[in-house]
């Protein structure tokens, strides 16, 4: 992907967009900067493709030489997000159709349906002909299929999309009765007699079977999956080398795909992340973020591929981001592990939708303080490229979440329709984070055995593939917590019945009798001083310990908190929704578990190390107003100065210290 020794520094770059004169400076600035890839075509079919089969190369070629005699990479794109228009108006039946079944019109991006046999043909033939066309050109060092693959995408409940869910319901459940049984189809009468009956989810005129809904979000996954599959394969077919990916969206804007189920087809995980505007600690939720891109594969490092280097367009209120804060983005994401820091866009836009998106290069030019701070942070890149190929110091403690547990709980009515289950998993990260921990994010999925500290939050539904294995990393000796709303429906989102939460029921020593939401507002004490919102649980000890009680309410004096010793580990269930006092209850965990931060904690500056080898590098970003010491020993690669002890870290500044290995 990159020369060793080489941080990735870039971003997308659409030159369709200028005159050539200004690919001129472009490139120019880019040199400046100290951009060595620039991610090219994402939107670029309707320039290449002019008409059906009717090709338009010289303008690209151009581009591509300019970048290539400046030593100036390429991550080429198929351009498959951005279907031309005279694709459109021939072939309208690939446009996605709603859930009312309207298709929608032309005219924005990503208009296409990933089962439909007309996309599958196009897309192809443009990403086999691009492979064929610059596969072994020396500038192009990966592949981009597509633009978010699955991200932005619009779930479709089109004919084609039909009849690919019923396909995938075959291969599913084999047999009618095995689907009937899987989806409970008895509860109002909405037996299939055979797969023919089987369709897309449409509007229905009241609630919908949620297994179903998740089913379908299922299938959709599958479907996009098998388109990046379908562009991935024509390029290997036109004899493309280099690796190949696409830019996951595993943050805000969130996805219609399961990333976890992506991961072995991607060469690099690649992701897109972008802070809110509105979030006074939108760094956590990056921390977050990135903690996932990371767990999708610990044994390489990820890319981040699209980050901002300012406002977007696509907040209410699209505030710029704080001097200073780019840069620590970026070296946040670096630090998580990303080898380099990708933007969208190179050159911010005068027109079209995102005209007011930040680009490395703004409106007003480059006499402006972004532009200088674009050229420091290229320069801070190149100064700890050293760092490139480590990998983040090996965690202790993870955290489990998983996309199609939030679907199955989203789909269907449920005791609480305004719960988003994934906020309890950030503020456990949050807290873990705060203590030096740096919690890795995983898939269900994933190879536990590595964790001492295993914390499944949200995890609502579970196979019982799953839920063994996380069984067994307690009996192995690793503290597992579990958070309400975990293991109460199987993998087809049906009750899992006999007490909740049924999945981890034995390996908790509980007994749930009965849900107890709490009204919007209400707030529920318990005996430890923690409170309980919207989740409270009427639960027995039938084999635990009691830690912790509600103080207050109809479940006073019953148990909240409850440890059961398994094997050689724990099982700790917390049965509320605490949004306030979690720290202490996070410190209890941690110390049970036996795990101590390896990085300083120093309040508001974020610590972590990479490792390779005999070297290390630890990585900081004060976050905070205030100057900070932080001990570290070594050499600090951003400022160039020896650190002996302490490093002061100025409010907002980064270091990164390559540190004096330890006797
Ligand atoms: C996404 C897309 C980009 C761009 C940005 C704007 O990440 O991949 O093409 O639209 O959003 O923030």
């Amino acid at each position: 992907m990159t020369a060793p020794g080489r941080l990735l520094f870039g971003g997308d770059y659409n030159p369709e967009q200028w005159d050539e004169e200004v690919w001129i400076e472009d490139v120019a600035l880019m040199r400046e900067a100290g951009v060595n890839i620039v991610t090219l075509g994402v939107f670029s079919w309707a320039f290449l493709e002019v008409d059906d089969d009717v090709w338009d190369w010289g303008w690209f070629d151009r581009v591509i030489a300019l970048l290539s005699e400046a030593g100036i990479g390429i991550d080429l794109a198929t351009p498959t997000a951005a279907p031309p228009l005279w694709l459109h108006r021939d072939h309208p039946e690939i446009i996605p159709v709603d859930r009312r079944g309207i298709r929608y019109f032309p005219g924005g991006r990503l208009g296409w349906c990933a089962s439909h046999p007309t996309w599958h043909a196009y897309s192809t033939r443009i990403a086999r002909t691009l492979g064929e066309r610059y596969g072994a050109h020396p500038a192009v060092r990966m592949w981009h299929v597509g633009n978010e693959l699955g991200g932005g995408n619009r779930i479709c409940y089109c004919e084609a999309s039909s009849a690919a869910f019923r396909e995938w319901t075959r291969a599913r459940y084999g047999t009618i009765d095995a689907l009937n049984r899987a989806w409970g189809t008895a509860v109002w009468g909405l037996r299939y007699r055979s797969f023919d009956d089987v369709t897309a989810p449409l509007a229905s005129e009241s609630g919908q079977n949620p297994s179903l809904l998740l089913a379908y979000d299922r299938f959709s996954s599958d479907a996009h999956l098998d388109q990046y599959r379908r562009e991935k394969d024509a390029l290997r077919a036109a004899g493309v080398q280099t690796p190949i990916t696409t830019n996951l969206m595993l943050g805000v804007g969130g996805s219609v795909a399961d990333y976890a189920t992506w991961a072995g087809d991607l060469d690099v995980i690649a992701i897109d992340q972008y802070t809110l505007a509105a979030d006074p600690h939108r760094e956590r939720e990056l921390a977050f973020v990135a903690s996932r891109a990371r767990g999708l594969d610990r044994t390489k490092p990820w890319l981040v591929m699209e980050h901002a280097v300012s406002a977007v367009n696509w907040q209410p209120r699209n505030a710029p981001k704080r001097p200073g804060e780019a840069t620590r983005h970026s070296l946040q994401h670096i630090a998580h592990g990303s080898d380099g820091a990708l933007f969208f866009q190179w050159r911010a836009s005068a027109s079209g939708v995102e005209q007011y998106h930040s680009g490395l290069v703004p409106h007003a030019g480059t006499d402006t303080r972004q532009w200088r701070e674009v050229v420091r942070l290229g320069g801070i890149l190149d100064r700890i490229s050293e760092v490139a190929g480590s990998l983040v110091e090996p965690s202790r403690v993870a955290l489990v979440a998983d996309l199609p547990a939030k679907w199955a709980w989203e789909e269907g009515q449920k005791p609480l329709n305004d719960h988003p289950l994934e906020l309890a998993g950030r503020r456990w990260h949050e807290e873990l984070s705060a203590r030096g921990l740096v919690p890795d994010v995983v898939p269900p999925t994933a190879d536990l055995s590595a964790y001492d500290l295993l914390v499944v939050s949200g995890l609502y539904a579970v196979d019982d593939a799953s839920a063994a294995r996380i069984a067994d990393a307690a009996a192995a000796g690793a503290t597992v917590v579990i958070g309400h709303l975990s293991g109460i429906v199987d993998e087809e989102n049906r009750v899992r019945t006999g007490g909740y939460p049924g999945a981890f029921r034995d390996l908790l020593g509980v007994f749930g009798e009965e849900f107890a939401p709490l009204l919007d507002g209400e707030r529920v004490a318990l005996a430890s001083g923690a409170i309980a919102v919207d989740w409270t649980e009427r639960i027995r000890a039938t084999d635990a310990e009691v830690l912790d009680t509600y103080a207050e309410g109809p479940l006073a004096g019953l148990p909240a908190v409850t440890r059961r010793r398994v094997g050689a580990g724990q099982a700790w269930y917390v049965s509320a929704d605490l949004n306030e006092g979690l720290g202490p209850l996070v410190d209890d965990v941690a110390a049970a578990a036996g795990v101590a931060p390896r990085v300083p904690v120093v309040a508001g500056v974020e610590a972590i190390r990479r490792v390779s080898g005999e070297s290390s590098w630890l990585f900081l970003v004060n976050h905070g107003t205030t100057d900070a010491l932080v001990p570290a020993d070594g050499y600090d690669l951003v400022a160039e100065t020896p650190v002996s002890g302490a490093v002061t870290l100025p409010a907002g500044e980064v270091a990164v210290v390559r540190e004096t290995p330890r006797e």
